[in-house]
């Protein structure tokens, strides 16, 4: 079964390895088809199809999960629309809608839809109604270039979780905090799942945690800052989360009587964190040591650094190597970097 993921226009590279790293946090037997203007299809055995269940739950730069009906190019599409048995996928009522991509801004989707809605309707013989409101089926046709792809849609993500838990809606806010939807982001490149332990070791307001409970991981956090261990059980408690452990304490000593399975973490920027007096980039060499400790062999983990800090001269003193790299411009003078890191396998 091919299945076709509507990326999110946000950033570049990092839709599509949030979905590669998800899938193979599941385990699943995937091949990426097709990666461009927005649209990645994978490849993925039919009995797999849970597995997108479960990524439609949790992915963040993903905007709709469809199944392939067929494929085929503009001058044949009204031909291949007519011979589709579509009395096999639609039962009450449907909708067509046709998103364009990397093509001419000017192409009439509107008339497209109505066109493929006409063919279909005369293919069932009036068994079906059109529903354009809530339809049982949703027909999602992609038009980009000379290809199209049909499709049936499985999953709408919801962008309203995002926003009503941005930093400044939790009890507990602090400028800084990082927004849920990178949060989840980079939760996801971390290989992050179901009952799994999370460490953030510079927690703060708990965003990452907040995400990583959602999901359904055990959470743990630590900061510095009393009073940042405080806001995050809130915001925790806030979320419904109940399986945290939150403590004051040094992320460049971090005491744990067990290891984790991932470490997602935004350190302090030494801008408006704050990082205690101390240097950031002694902060960062002396934490990556200690989680080097605490996490599991062959956990993952995804940090956020500033641009203009070295990350690679920042890994160089450990075991670990960087396996992926993702910019995000946050404003003039930020860009944040998204590095997730691995054991090297001469370390493991
Ligand atoms: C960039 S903020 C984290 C923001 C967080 N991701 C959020 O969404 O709220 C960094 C945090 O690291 C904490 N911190 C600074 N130095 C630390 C250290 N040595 N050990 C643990 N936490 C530290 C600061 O108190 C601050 O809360």
């Amino acid at each position: 079964m091919e299945i076709i993921f509507l990326l999110s226009g946000e950033n570049e590279t990092l839709p599509k390895a949030e979905i590669n790293a998800s899938l193979e946090a599941e385990n699943a037997s995937f091949k990426v088809k097709y990666h461009d203007q927005g649209i990645l299809t994978v490849e993925i055995p039919d009995e797999e199809l849970n597995i997108i269940h479960e990524l439609g739950k949790k992915i963040a730069y993903t905007h709709e999960i469809c199944k392939l009906l067929f494929e085929t190019d503009i001058t044949n599409l009204n031909k291949k629309i007519k011979e589709y048995p579509w009395k096999n996928v639609i039962n009450s009522d449907y909708a067509v809608r046709v998103k364009k991509t990397g093509i001419d801004p000017n192409f009439n989707s509107q008339a497209m839809e109505i066109e493929i809605g006409a063919i279909i309707k005369g293919n069932l013989e009036d068994k079906a109604k059109v529903n354009l409101e809530d339809p049982e089926t949703f027909l999602r046709t992609i038009v980009t270039g000379n290809r199209v792809f049909v499709s049936e849609r499985l999953i709408k993500r919801s962008k309203k979780h995002y926003y009503a838990l941005k930093p400044h809606k939790r009890p507990f806010f602090y400028p800084g905090s990082m927004s849920p939807k990178l949060a989840r982001g980079m939760n996801n490149l971390a290989r992050v799942k179901k009952e799994k332990t999370v460490l953030d070791p510079f927690c703060g307001t708990g965003g990452i945690l907040i995400e990583a409970g959602i999901i359904g991981s055990n959470v743990v956090g630590i900061d510095i800052d009393e009073k940042m261990v405080e806001g995050t059980k809130k915001n925790l408690e806030y979320c419904d989360i109940k399986d945290y452990e939150v403590f004051q304490g040094d992320a460049r000593n971090i005491k744990l009587p067990y290891k984790v399975d991932a470490i997602v973490t935004d350190p302090p920027y030494g801008i408006s964190a704050s990082t205690a007096g101390i240097e950031s980039k002694r902060i960062y060499k002396e934490s990556l040591l200690s989680m080097q400790e605490v996490l599991k062999e062959d956990g993952y983990i995804c940090m956020a650094t500033p641009h203009y800090l070295d990350i690679h001269e920042l890994v160089s003193d450990t075991k670990f190597k960087i396996i992926e790299q993702y910019h995000i411009r946050m404003h003039k003078s930020l860009t944040r970097v998204i590095s997730v890191l691995k054991r090297s396998k001469n370390n493991m």
